[in-house]
């Protein structure tokens, strides 16, 4: 039945989630269950069955594509977020790994997207308001010299990708792009606390290590070294979703109100492993 007085929307506070894939949609859930939700993904036949799926299950959805890599689409979408009231909480999930697409593209999607809609979202933050960016444990692997850390630190620059080739050359492909690009992440989450902060809103990042998803599986099948690390993982297993879920609702919620700037592992403890190892 249509009857719009059995859809109205009720007073709960907007929960914004980039990302509709295995992760973002655990986290979308996840937030959803206190919140209205605005979900968003380059993909619309993936955004409509998640919508199907979620409406189904008794929550309050709307959904709108973007491409995070596109100033036009990210600029769209903060005027949705506008229109809906400014979000409360933010959750930027969308990413790629190396194994799908090129370099340039995992860098476009992993830093500088995450950069756009931090850039367009922040006016339409609410008082108390935070933001989670999904990294990577990749991202406490990367290291670079001081000339390829001063590109990343300016990953709105329209000429981004040509610097990075031109400072990397044929050292560059998708894996180490994959890591420089959520090193930066990190870092970016850092270098925008003062400035959220002045709005009174926080950002932090999550890096999560080895988690049972499709992405997951997939970097398991071709990347075999991956197995090296899941053996070393203090805890000797992948992650899962929901313990994701749950470092990313931590950090949204006020019991993290006096943390912003910085970054949550979750790993299993294999980057402590790795630095102490005997
Ligand atoms: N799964 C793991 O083991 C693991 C480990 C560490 C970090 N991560 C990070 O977690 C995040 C999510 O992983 P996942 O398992 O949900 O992946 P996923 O592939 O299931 O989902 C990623 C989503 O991003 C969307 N997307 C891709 N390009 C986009 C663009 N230009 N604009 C908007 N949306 C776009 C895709 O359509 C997809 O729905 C990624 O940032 C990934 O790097 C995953």
């Amino acid at each position: 039945m249509d009857d719009p007085r059995l859809y109205s929307w009720p007073d709960l506070p907007l929960a914004v989630v980039i990302g509709a894939g295995g992760m973002g949609l655990a986290v979308a859930k996840r937030l959803g269950q206190h919140a209205r939700l605005l979900i968003a993904d380059l993909d619309a036949e993936r955004l409509e069955s998640v919508k199907s799926d979620l409406e189904a299950g008794g929550y309050w959805i709307q959904t709108a594509p973007v491409d995070v890599t596109d100033q036009a689409s990210v600029t769209s979408f903060a005027s949705t977020v506008e229109q809906m009231g400014g979000f409360d909480s933010l959750a930027h999930v969308a990413g790629l790994s190396p194994s799908m697409a090129n370099w340039q593209t995992v860098m476009s999607v992993n830093l500088r997207g995450p950069a756009l809609m931090a850039e367009k979202l922040l006016p339409h933050a609410n008082r108390g308001s935070a933001a989670v960016f999904i990294s990577s444990l990749a991202g406490h692997m990367a290291t670079f010299n001081p000339e390829v850390g001063k590109i990343l630190a300016d990953p709105l620059a329209d000429d981004l990708i040509e610097q990075l080739d031109r400072a990397l050359g044929a050292e560059m492909n998708s894996t180490l792009s994959y890591l420089l690009s959520k090193k930066a992440l990190i870092n970016l989450c850092q270098r925008l606390a003062a400035s959220w902060g002045r709005e009174a809103a926080r950002i932090n990042s999550v890096s999560p290590g080895l988690i049972a998803t499709p992405m997951g599986a997939l970097e398991f099948e071709n990347q075999p070294s991956k197995f090296d690390l899941l053996e070393k993982t203090p805890i000797k297993r992948q992650g899962n979703v929901h313990e994701i879920c749950d470092a990313v609702e931590f950090l949204l919620s006020p019991k993290a109100s006096f943390i912003s700037g910085t970054d949550l592992l979750v790993d299993g403890g294999i980057n402590a492993a790795l630095k102490f190892a005997q």
